[in-house]
């Protein structure tokens, strides 16, 4: 057997040879000439020798061994592949009957050989020394990750994580030295994969949640692949994010030209700190009270705070009974004197309703140079896509802003959400500011002072990340029908659900629902009798919690007229299935009987 110092050069055919060396750092070298010149070469371990022979050598002493019995006797089971790989093609024959056999296949991938001199060998980088062990990474990475999703309805909707798992998250220092990646994903797996809050699942139905996309997740790794700094200048995000902005303007019937303007942003939220912040400039010093329903989103109060218009400045308009604004007690509302941010919410994220948005464009239009007229469409804009629900959202053409989500019913991956502007002239004249030298314009390059966007200049953020790709990848692979026909479905969903709560009144009602994809709903236990509202909501808060702690479903809580507690429903899934919502309802009515068998609820049978 050969020793593991020597140097040999073993011819494999008339145009490449290998010297198999150790290296001062103690790893295994392998050197390929091509035509005796020094063309490719490759450095491993311990680790990444099991790794590559798939475990066969778990050790570099015993690959090298591997290796050099192969060329002394069966050098043709070594080949040079693509000129970049050594395949090492070995069978193996277990037991004594030679048709029990084994063709073992691995690769070895060099790297062009670099002359490197020895100063240069003390200079680091986050690269690795040697690529192929963490291109097996990445391959097991998203083999991992495909199945994540294949497999997704496998597992519980969602499952607690077991305080073993919190202690081990919370239990290392910040780390000093590095590890091992292979052993950061295997954490990665135990610690942290199986506990998310659940939104991938088919039974995922709280909150408002987006579903996302295996496309949207090959985005996102592409995107942190390219991490390209999106503020502006001349490079394709940006195009991207300006192609994406306007095929969203048609989308939401805006003018699609230079005089309106956008931005992706994280969400609704801080897209409504921009709208709010781009009226604030329109109406210069005077005072701009925000006018919305009360069931609109907490996110404009936020925005509100944050902007220091005042509290005393919200105005709250109350609802009719289809909880949309009450137009004429806006109107009355209405201060002469000051100006006024109307928000108008096409989808209330309790029960998404939809206000009447042209009546609010018709308020609007009557007192132009006072008036603003925003949309909060985080969860509904985009179900524009459907022709069948378009209509339920007449009105957009006239807004001067739309605040709207992507990672909600467009499914792309958390975070994307989009602001668009009436008054793109104003909308940059709210956020840009005077070029630092550091990032003056030039006559060309980068950053050309003529013909490209500066997204930087229209939010809140100098640092972007590429937000564009996920959607343009998202858009251009399932296509605006696609999503239509989603929607439609999840819309069908609510409403048969309605219907099977119907068929189940001894034990259930609807509290409410809307146009789109929400139901509000809990247990009753008599129409027939007065019960005990304190004990009923316990009850309920118990079904939504065993609900979810079961890993049956996920639906999440909704106090309705103030003190009805309530299971809430929104199903912005692409992957539910009717007879999801069919084994549910079976499910609901089952756990209902059982909870009413506790003592503590018994007494609402009497
Ligand atoms: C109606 C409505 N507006 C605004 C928001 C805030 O959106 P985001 O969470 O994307 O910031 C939500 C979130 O669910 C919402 O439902």
């Amino acid at each position: 057997m050969a020793s593991f110092n020597e140097k040999t050069i073993y011819e494999l055919n008339d145009e490449y040879s290998i010297i198999l060396i150790e290296d001062f750092n103690n790893h295994l070298k392998i050197e390929l000439y091509q035509n005796q010149i020094l063309t490719y070469d490759v450095l491993l371990n311990d680790h990444q020798c099991s790794t590559i022979t798939h475990k066969l050598c778990e050790t570099k002493a015993e690959l090298y061994n591997l290796l050099c019995d192969l060329l002394i006797t069966m050098k043709s089971s070594i080949s040079v592949t693509n000129s970049r790989y050594l395949e090492i093609l070995l069978p193996i024959y277990f037991g004594h009957e030679k048709t029990r056999t084994k063709v073992w296949i691995f690769k070895i991938e060099f790297q062009r050989f670099l002359f490197i001199d020895d100063k240069k060998m003390d200079e680091i980088s986050l690269d690795p020394l040697d690529w192929t062990e963490i291109r097996s990474l990445g391959h097991q990475i998203m083999d991992d990750m495909i199945n994540y999703l294949s497999d997704i309805r496998l597992r519980p909707a969602w499952r607690p994580m077991p305080p073993i798992v919190r202690k081990a998250i919370a239990q290392t220092d910040i780390p000093l030295k590095g590890q091992s990646p292979f052993e950061v994903y295997d954490e990665v797996c135990s610690l942290v994969l199986p506990y998310s809050v659940g939104n991938n699942h088919p039974h995922f139905w709280g909150y408002v949640q987006g579903t996302g996309s295996l496309i949207g997740a090959f985005a996102e790794f592409i995107t942190g692949t390219m991490n390209t700094m999106s503020w502006g200048g001349h490079q394709a995000s940006i195009y991207i994010e300006r192609q994406i902005l306007s095929w969203l303007k048609v989308l939401m019937n805006f003018p699609n030209d230079d005089t309106s303007s956008g931005l992706l942003v994280s969400g609704t939220s801080v897209a409504t700190i921009i709208a709010m912040a781009v009226a604030r400039k329109k109406f210069c010093n005077r005072t701009m009270k925000v006018y919305c329903s009360k069931e609109a989103h907490s996110c404009l109060i936020r925005a509100i705070d944050l902007l220091n218009i005042g509290k005393e400045n919200i105005i709250s308009i109350s609802t009719n009974s289809e909880r949309q604004i009450d137009l004429k007690a806006l109107e009355a509302a209405l201060d002469p004197y000051s100006c006024g941010f109307i928000v108008g919410s096409a989808g209330t994220v309790a029960t998404g309703a939809i206000d009447d948005l042209k009546g609010l464009a018709n308020i609007c239009a009557r007192r132009p140079n006072d008036l603003w007229f925003h949309i909060d469409g985080a969860i509904g804009a985009v179900a524009r896509c459907s022709k069948r629900l378009r209509p339920l959202f007449n009105g957009f053409e006239h807004a001067d802003s739309i605040a709207f989500d992507l990672h909600k019913w467009l499914f792309v991956p958390y975070e994307c959400g989009c602001i668009l502007i009436r008054h793109g002239e104003l909308h940059k004249s709210t956020f840009s500011q005077p070029a630092a030298s550091y990032l003056t314009l030039m006559d060309g390059g980068i950053t050309p002072s003529e013909g490209e966007v500066f997204f930087s200049d229209y939010g809140l953020e100098l640092s972007r990340n590429m937000k564009s790709l996920k959607v343009w990848m998202t858009l251009k692979t399932y296509g605006i029908e696609k999503f239509g026909q989603i929607m439609e479905q999840n819309v069908d969903q609510a409403k048969h659900f309605v219907r099977l709560i119907e068929q189940y009144s001894n034990q259930f009602e609807v509290l409410t629902t809307g146009p789109l994809n929400i139901v509000c709903f809990r247990c009753i236990v008599s129409r027939s009798h007065v019960i005990d509202l304190e004990i009923l909501n316990k009850l309920n808060k118990q079904m939504l919690i065993t609900i979810q702690e079961r890993g049956t479903a996920v639906v999440s809580p909704i106090a309705i007229d103030h003190n009805k507690f309530g299971l809430r429903m929104c199903i912005t899934n692409h992957r539910t299935k009717m007879s999801d919502i069919d084994k549910f309802m079976e499910q609901l009515s089952q756990l209902a009987d059982e909870l009413l068998n506790l003592p503590e609820y018994s007494c609402l049978l009497n």
